[in-house]
């Protein structure tokens, strides 16, 4: 059954009008998503870095926790695309003087902004922003509490699928802080929708959800036991700051049970690729020549961001002006 959230970011016929998570999208959806994401990576390795999809939008980046890779790499996207970008400071926002999110919301659509792209430490920040938007306002999820994470999901699956293709394939062993991790979560919704032969949560008891199983994936506590026979190596970083009491003994201890270590990768294939979303911890989750080595995408998962963070943004921008208007133009938005 749809939940709130998953109805809310589908237009009438189907099609995105906000991205806030992937849990109750099809596989038509993502396709769609990886398919358009790879028709920009010509744009963006071109000297004109730009495409006219967007221009005349006004993009607004709602940034309430840090990030690097991902604000960037949203404001790279649009601009690419043309829009013009607000980037809001919410440290130096009307935020700090106790205005509501509702209000800055408001004041921002009172500027026609078209597109908010939002990051909250509260969960379901971004569907309760697109529950208050006007019709022609789409909302992305850029990371929302413990919840969900989608584009950052959708990067990854961007990459995943340019190195190895067929997903039906693969053993995919994520391992890490998956109880903190809404990478995690998006990730394993992601890689199930898209076919996913095997996908193995690894971590001590303390750092995995109690209910992992249900999300269709195998548990497994012993890394080694888990990386013979894997394609994906996807490691998680510790998220300190979301936990409330002490899950771990030490950072030392971790990374000797579940660090990422070249002897560890050597357990897997030997054409397995090593994720991680970043920010890294090296020494705590990976050791720093397996993030710098030969089989590591990290650097190549944040490219692919633009061109992905381009593809969601056109399309649910795409799709509200068809269901504004009914009259596309060739370029896939309203004259
Ligand atoms: N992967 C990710 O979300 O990184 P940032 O926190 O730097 O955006």
């Amino acid at each position: 059954m749809a939940t709130a959230t998953q109805d809310i970011q589908l237009c009438d016929d189907g099609g995105l009008k906000h991205f806030l998570t992937i849990e109750g999208l099809n596989k038509q959806r993502l396709t769609e998503i990886l398919d358009t994401a790879e028709s920009f990576v010509g744009v963006n390795n071109k000297a004109t870095k730009k495409v006219p999809l967007l221009r005349g939008k006004t993009v607004a980046n709602l940034f309430f926790e840090n990030s690097t890779r991902t604000r960037t790499t949203f404001e790279l996207a649009a601009k690419r695309l043309s829009a013009d970008v607000l980037n809001i400071n919410v440290s130096v926002s009307a935020a700090s003087k106790g205005e509501t999110l509702l209000d800055t919301l408001r004041n921002l659509q009172a500027m026609q902004c078209d597109m908010f792209v939002v990051r909250h430490s509260a969960s379901g920040a971004a569907h309760f922003i697109a529950s208050h938007v006007e019709p022609h306002v789409s909302v992305i999820n850029a990371g929302d509490g413990q919840h969900s994470h989608p584009t950052q999901a959708m990067l990854d699956m961007f990459a995943i699928r340019r190195n190895k293709s067929d997903f039906a394939k693969l053993k995919v062993v994520i391992v890490g802080d998956i109880l903190h991790s809404r990478v995690a979560r998006s990730q394993i919704h992601a890689l199930n929708i898209l076919g996913t032969r095997e996908i193995v949560a690894v971590g001590p008891k303390t750092l995995l959800p109690e209910n992992i199983s249900e999300l269709g994936v195998t548990v497994e506590h012993n890394l080694e036991k888990a990386l013979p026979d894997t394609d994906v190596v996807i490691g998680l970083r510790l998220q300190k700051e979301r936990m409330r009491s002490a899950l771990l003994s030490t950072e030392d201890e971790y990374f000797r049970s579940y660090g990422l270590t070249e002897d560890r990768i050597k357990l897997a294939k030997p054409d397995a690729i090593v994720m991680h979303p970043g920010p890294t911890n090296r020494g705590v989750e990976i050791e720093a020549s397996v993030a710098d080595g030969p089989q590591s995408i990290i650097l190549e998962q944040v490219t692919g961001g633009i061109a992905t963070r381009m593809a969601i943004m056109s399309i649910a921008m795409g799709n509200i002006e068809k269901s504004l208007s009914g009259s596309r133009t060739d370029s896939g938005l309203v004259n």
